[in-house]
């Protein structure tokens, strides 16, 4: 059963078990992702080798794996917080790993990131975090008060404007952090075992925030987590990682009915499979 049953029922369409690349374009105003060939190493660890992957816009993608075996790093290298050693990275059809400068640092305001962790600012209150990149940005004054009066709004914690971060629960301190992500209207959520750290009550309020956000602002979600239950919720595509590898990649439907790689079989059932993951 479905974490979020009614949440989920509406998010795919009847031709979702197919693999066109068009399928969500009606839905995401912003823009494929396309990894091609992407390899990363620390000194003798391989953490990423040959990985092909495409997120089609306006979806709500999952990255699941054990932990080692990637996602992190593959979330650093697709949010361009990293350069990959080899392979390319596409937003659309611009290749975007190699930017530097005023040029990066323009794409990356257009993502948005939340971790396990929040990141935020404790010498700041709430207000004082979600208004943070919009001073970096060069807003007006006059304007950030506005936006963080609608970001507020829009993650529902109006009441805590002024509450210093030891004030807030695990949950209300993630929509904070949700809240600064989208403070520049960026086009890509991505979210780095964003629930990893919360109950499951408050896990289930953030993710139903997360998918009407998707829904109402019309952007590319990229969640990644080692929680089966956190994928069945809320996303529509998933990609499994085994030890820096691509090991499987389909509709959420498809993985959980009848995953083909041993790695997702193991994922699922808490079991490995003999030849150790990628293969059956
Ligand atoms: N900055 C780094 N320096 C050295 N090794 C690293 C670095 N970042 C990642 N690694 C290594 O690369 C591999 C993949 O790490 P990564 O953090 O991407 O895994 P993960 O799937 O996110 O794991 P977890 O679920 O535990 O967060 C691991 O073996 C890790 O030790
Ligand atoms: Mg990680």
């Amino acid at each position: 059963m479905r974490l979020l049953g009614p949440f989920s029922e509406k998010k795919l369409g009847p031709d979702s078990a197919g693999a066109g690349e068009g399928r969500f374009e009606a839905q995401g105003k912003g823009l494929f992702i396309t990894l091609k060939g992407i390899s990363k190493s620390y000194a003798a660890v391989s953490a990423l080798a040959e990985l092909d992957l495409a997120i089609p816009p306006g979806s709500i993608f999952g990255i699941i794996g054990k932990s080692g075996a990637g996602k992190s790093t593959l979330l650093r290298i697709m949010s361009l917080l990293e350069s990959p050693d080899r392979g390319e990275v596409y937003y659309g059809g611009e290749r975007v790993d190699t930017l530097r400068g005023a040029a990066l640092r323009e794409r990356q305001r257009k993502m948005g990131m939340i971790f396990q962790n929040f990141n935020l600012m404790s010498s700041r209150n709430v207000s004082g975090n979600i208004s943070y990149p919009l001073e970096i940005g060069g807003m007006h004054k006059r304007r950030i008060q506005e936006r963080v009066e609608e970001l507020l709004e829009l993650v529902d914690i109006r009441d805590k404007r002024k509450a210093r971060l030891r004030e807030l629960s695990g949950g209300q301190k993630q929509r904070v952090a949700i809240a600064r992500a989208l403070a520049a209207s960026p086009e890509i959520l991505f979210c780095d075992e964003a629930t990893s750290a919360l109950d499951p009550m408050t896990t289930r309020s953030i993710l139903s925030l997360i998918q009407g956000l998707r829904e109402k602002l019309r952007i590319t979600v990229v969640l990644i987590t080692h929680q089966m239950e956190v994928i069945r919720a809320i996303c529509e595509e998933v990609a499994v990682l085994y030890e820096g590898r691509l090991a499987e990649r389909g509709t959420v439907e498809e993985v959980f009915a009848n995953p083909r790689s041993a790695a997702a079989r193991e994922l699922l059932t808490g079991r490995g499979g003999s030849a150790g993951g990628i293969n059956d």
